[in-house]
């Protein structure tokens, strides 16, 4: 039977970041996310009766064919047991599309992975309703573990923390203790350069095998996401900042102090982070940087500071620090349309 099905998902902005992993896509420590709102992969699959015996599957990204994040996406559900007779009974049409530019600094996987985990899971109808969002999540993090943050906002976490219960290695769960300070953020993506990522971020996770301070930034990043719970709960700015701003620039220094060392901050990178650090000391404004793996900047502050945060912006581009910006805001997680 022909079967039509639509989702929608947002990518993520990790607070505290996931950077290696081991076995079957799972972290080597836990982390936490805002999802995001206005940065989107609609995913509609079409499943119809099949002409021939062979394999029917195409995958069309903004219209056009995209053969080598097609073919990821096919070895990807050929993996998963649950979506077999999908595979093997249907002829396959996916059509995907970002709201947001290409290499904008925005994890396209993440919204990507989630929204074609949830439209199979959705369609092989194997779950039941209590467990669809924890079985998409799962489904998720097997295409690309920062995925499975993106079902739940507007803030999740991913990997078990001794301590909080529910937490796990195999999906994410929602963080549900948020004080009013940090239930409207906002983030302003400060694009410094748009071209595509130097090093992906599966070579970035391998380098964490073998890097001499792997084992300290594990136990950072648990240490971080327990703080983070409860900076979340308590809504204590101050601390939230720093865990933010310490998780970016640990990120990179990961890469930059790994084996295989590199660098991906620009000039301009650091140019804008000391601008805000400076900004943040002589007004006192609760407004910080992010970094994901790349040169852009995530500007986070809560909405009541859109003002204030967008002198700083207005700022950056009339000096051409920053080429443009994509202004996104918490979000609520997926939903199938
Ligand atoms: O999900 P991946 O494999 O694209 O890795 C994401 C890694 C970071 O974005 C740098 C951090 C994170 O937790 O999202």
């Amino acid at each position: 039977m022909e079967q039509h099905v639509k989702v929608k998902f947002p990518s993520n902005i990790a607070l505290v970041k996931y950077w290696g992993k081991h076995g079957n896509q799972l972290p080597c420590n836990a982390s936490l996310s805002l999802t995001l709102s206005n940065a989107f992969t609609e995913t509609s699959v079409h499943f119809s009766e099949k002409t021939s015996k062979e394999t029917e599957f195409s995958y069309l990204f903004e219209g056009t064919e995209n053969a080598k994040f097609g073919q990821r996406v096919f070895n990807y559900l050929q993996q998963q047991p649950e979506f077999s007779t999908l595979l093997s009974d249907f002829a396959i049409q996916i059509d995907s599309a970002n709201s947001f530019p290409h290499s904008a600094g925005i994890a396209s996987s993440a919204s990507a992975f989630a929204s074609i985990a949830a439209a199979f899971l959705k369609a092989s109808g194997n779950y039941s309703e209590e467990n669809f969002q924890q079985e998409v999540s799962r489904l998720a993090r097997l295409g690309s573990g920062s995925a499975c943050r993106s079902i739940y906002g507007p803030y999740a976490s991913w990997g078990k923390l001794d301590g909080i219960n529910g937490t796990s290695d195999d999906y994410a769960t929602p963080v549900l203790e948020i004080h009013d300070n940090f239930k409207t953020m906002r983030d302003a993506i400060l694009i410094v350069e748009s071209e595509p990522k130097k090093v992906s971020s599966s070579v970035g996770h391998g380098l964490m095998k073998g890097h001499p301070f792997a084992e300290a930034r594990f136990q950072q990043a648990n240490t971080h996401c327990l703080e983070m719970f409860s900076t979340l709960k308590s809504g204590d700015f101050e601390q939230f900042i720093q865990i933010v701003e310490r998780e970016a620039l640990t990120l990179h220094a990961m890469m930059m102090t790994s084996l295989d060392y590199y660098l991906l901050m620009k000039p301009n990178t650091i140019h804008v982070i000391e601008q805000i650090m400076q900004f943040r000391k002589d007004t006192k404004f609760p407004i910080c940087f992010t970094l994901d793996a790349g040169p852009n900047i995530h500007l986070l502050y809560p909405s009541t500071m859109q003002k204030e945060a967008q002198l700083l912006i207005d700022e950056f581009l009339a000096n051409k620090n920053v080429e443009s910006v994509l202004y996104d805001q918490h979000g609520t997680g997926g939903i199938i349309l």
